[in-house]
């Protein structure tokens, strides 16, 4: 079994030093409390900061690293500075306002970003020094959104996951960020990129789109030569644990006195870290306004608010803090008698079995974040009400909401709307809680922790290992192994695509002509001995007759469609033309290249192409993927294929693919030539796919590839060429 290593900011424990002394105590917040501890079933380590142990004395200290290590939790120490500005500054004082949308609340110059970059290269460096060959590393939030990068770099080959607990924010919220980039190309030094819904992934590749320039499937991205995964995986909690809990007696007594406490009263219950993302003033006026609008519940319903203290240090967590304490002094004010206290306001963290308790007690939970990744607390609640007979209000603006959909859903900005969605909790009838909970119960009970930490290491277990992630330098390292086999093969055949192989991508296709130096190579390179050179290109016959045709080469056009042979004039074409599809598809394609600025359409004989590459990033591959949706359909009957290439959308006839020239060039070869084919493109791939064993594919630029070995870029495919000539 791999040993999994996970790594986050806050380990499952955090040390708190006071007046009584030191204590080890349970962390409080999602990530420490859902998790579960799942590498110790591995034999694996849990690397994370484990609170103020630098104000520890040293047998102190020993006594804690004891601990610590039994339960296989490594300590990152911060110092005082680090905490300051890694922690406080840079992922709690800017990553969370802005991924929670209040950008309001993100300062307007930010100088932590350097201690932010520093931080995640220890956790990757501490990583990087356990790290041992078949582990799997799961790297966790926020705080941490740098790591898979740089352990990447440390170690090429390993296996690692990121998940982020919070939400991605739409990318038009998260390219405001100065360090977007950054953020972005850390997490895709992960192999599976995790949210908690689907929303969020999408944002994300979005943002990859937007910010990188990157050309992103639904659920995956080639990034520098590794396949990133992106997937939803709502976090689930231990049903079973808080199912048993709500049913041990101690618990279930504490419920009855919480309830005897109020004299009867119902009880709405909140429970959150006091952070401003959780919705608690707007909770608390909502409350208040129900008081107000129905003066029957004065006296009979009371609010307990559970807000555990949470970085304090920040100062808009610490003004938030006065704001909520005055709200609720001034609530209670209003309303409270010598007998009656509307808002119970409890300031401190509880275990998570006086919790349970708090659970049982309520008769409804309101649960209303203007943001929140998921809310834990809302499926804890459910998991415990084994007797169906209370009520969730849940925001719309919570991860979990699209799970726990039969909840009273509510837009927690909308403080009447609460104030109703609380008075609809408390006149419900014990037949529509029952309904509602038992749904949602078994949703909860189902999609469990343990079920979402496998699930997620399942799909990371099924992420390739990278192929060929550095670009093969000719001369050196990898490249010099290539070179040799070109050079001692008898027979060579060349394949050599031409835009993105042999020249650079230009914005228009007319822009591509060869400059005198890549002519002279082909010429050259067509006298050498035993050698073969084909240009197997999508261009159309006339452009390349018109830049190539002096050559003594093979010429291959409209991807194979039409072939030429060395020392010939005429050209042939692989099957039937017919062009009664083009009909339909003509009008389809100059309507879309209409509504996108910078694209357009090319008609060649037995293809028709949409360009965008000038259009819009974000908008182009957009269209693109309308198109060839819409195209699919339209031409399920028709002999032509539909074919995505590097900001293209082909339609052409089937059976003139690339692969067909290898197959022809290979039953006309006499004898058995080494084969080996260049190419940047999708439509290459099947160049690739058709070439015989011992065949080489040699995979040019940045893009997703069967082929095994990797060129940067045109100059150092043009250079390879250049070696075969070289004496060497
Ligand atoms: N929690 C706790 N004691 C408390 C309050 C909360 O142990 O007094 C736990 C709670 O059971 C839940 C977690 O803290 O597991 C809060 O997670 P959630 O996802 O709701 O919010 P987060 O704090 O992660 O933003
Ligand atoms: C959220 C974050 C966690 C964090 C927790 C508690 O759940 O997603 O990463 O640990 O809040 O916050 P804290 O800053 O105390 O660790």
């Amino acid at each position: 079994m791999s040993r999994l290593l996970l790594a986050s900011n806050r380990l499952p424990v955090t040390v708190s030093v006071d007046k009584q002394g030191m204590r080890v105590v349970p962390s409080m917040g999602g990530l420490a409390t859902g998790l579960r501890a799942p590498h110790t079933r591995s034999g694996g380590l849990w690397i994370g900061w484990p609170g103020d142990v630098h104000r520890l004395r040293p047998e102190q200290r020993a006594a804690v690293d004891a601990q610590l290590q039994a339960m296989g939790l490594v300590p990152i120490d911060l110092s005082a500075a680090e905490v300051q500005h890694y922690y406080h500054g840079f992922a709690n004082g800017v990553l969370w306002p802005l991924f929670h949308y209040l950008i309001d609340r993100v300062p307007a110059a930010s100088h932590d970003w350097e201690a932010y970059r520093q931080v995640n290269e220890r956790f990757a460096g501490a990583l990087a020094d356990r790290y041992r060959a078949g582990d799997t590393v799961w790297v966790h939030d926020y705080q941490l959104a740098l790591v898979p990068a740089l352990l990447r770099r440390r170690i090429p080959d390993a296996r690692i996951g990121f998940f982020l607990h919070i939400p991605f924010p739409s990318s038009e919220v998260f390219r405001i960020l100065s360090w977007r980039a950054e953020i972005l190309e850390g997490m895709l030094g992960a192999d599976l990129v995790g949210f908690h819904t689907y929303a969020y992934a999408r944002y994300f590749a979005t943002s990859l789109v937007r910010v990188l320039g990157l050309d992103v499937d639904l659920d995956r991205v080639w990034y520098r030569g590794r396949e990133v995964r992106l997937g939803a995986y709502p976090m689930g909690i231990d049903a079973a644990f808080f199912e048993s809990a709500a049913q041990e007696p101690e618990v279930v007594a504490e419920a009855a006195a919480i309830r005897g406490h109020g004299g009867g009263a119902r009880i709405v219950l909140g429970v959150d870290r006091l952070d401003y993302t959780k919705g608690i003033p707007r909770r608390l006026l909502a409350f208040e306004r129900l008081l107000e609008h129905e003066p029957s519940w004065r006296g009979r319903a009371r609010f307990v608010q559970v807000a555990v203290p949470s970085r304090g240090e920040v100062p808009a967590y610490e003004q938030f803090k006065h704001q909520v304490d005055e709200l609720v002094g001034r609530i209670n004010g209003r309303y409270g008698t010598t007998q009656y206290v509307p808002i119970h306001y409890l300031h401190r963290g509880f275990s998570q079995k006086k919790l349970v308790a708090l659970y049982c007690a309520a008769d409804v939970m309101a649960v209303t974040p203007l943001r929140d990744g998921l809310n834990l607390v809302a499926k804890e609640f459910v998991a415990c009400r084994t007797d169906l007979g209370a009520v969730l209000v849940l925001s719309e603006f919570a991860g979990a909401a699209s799970e726990l959909a039969e909840a009273v859903l509510v837009n927690p900005y909308d403080i009447d709307a609460v104030a109703r969605a609380l008075a609809q909790a408390l006149h419900m009838s014990p037949e529509e809680r029952a309904a509602r909970l038992r749904a949602m119960r078994e949703r909860v009970r189902e999609n469990d922790v343990h079920r979402w930490v496998a699930a997620f290491l399942d799909d990371l277990g099924l992420a390739p290992v990278p192929v060929a992630p550095n670009a093969v330098e000719p001369g050196g390292g990898a490249g010099v192994e290539l070179v040799a086999r070109l050079r001692g093969a008898g027979e060579l055949v060349l394949l050599l695509d031409y835009d993105g192989t042999l020249v650079p991508l230009r914005p228009r296709p007319d822009q591509a002509a060869p400059d005198g130096e890549l002519l002279g190579l082909l010429e050259r390179l067509s006298r050498r001995p035993g050698t073969a050179v084909h240009v197997v290109s999508g261009r159309d016959r006339a452009t390349l007759e018109r830049w190539l045709g002096a050559l003594p080469i093979g010429l291959h056009a409209e991807h194979g469609l039409w072939s030429r042979p060395k020392g010939s004039l005429t050209w042939a074409a692989a099957v039937e033309l017919r062009d009664e599809w083009k009909a339909y598809v003509r009008p389809v394609l100059q309507q879309i290249s209409h509504s996108t600025p910078g694209s357009f359409v090319e008609e060649k004989s037995g293809s028709m192409a949409w360009h965008f590459r000038q259009a819009d990033p974000g908008y182009g591959p957009y269209q693109a993927k309308e198109l060839r949706l819409h195209l699919l359909d339209l031409l399920s009957n028709t002999p032509v294929a539909v074919v995505a290439g590097d900001k293209v959308v082909e339609i052409r006839l089937q059976g003139a693919d690339k692969g067909a020239v290898v197959r022809r060039l290979l039953a006309d070869a006499p004898g058995a030539p080494l084969l080996a084919a260049l190419g940047d493109d999708r439509t290459d791939e099947d160049m690739f796919a058709s070439l015989p064993p011992g065949g080489l594919a040699i995979h040019v630029g940045p893009g997703p590839s069967r082929a095994p070995h990797r060129l940067a870029d045109p100059a150092a495919a043009r250079a390879l060429l250049a070696e075969l000539l070289s004496p060497g």
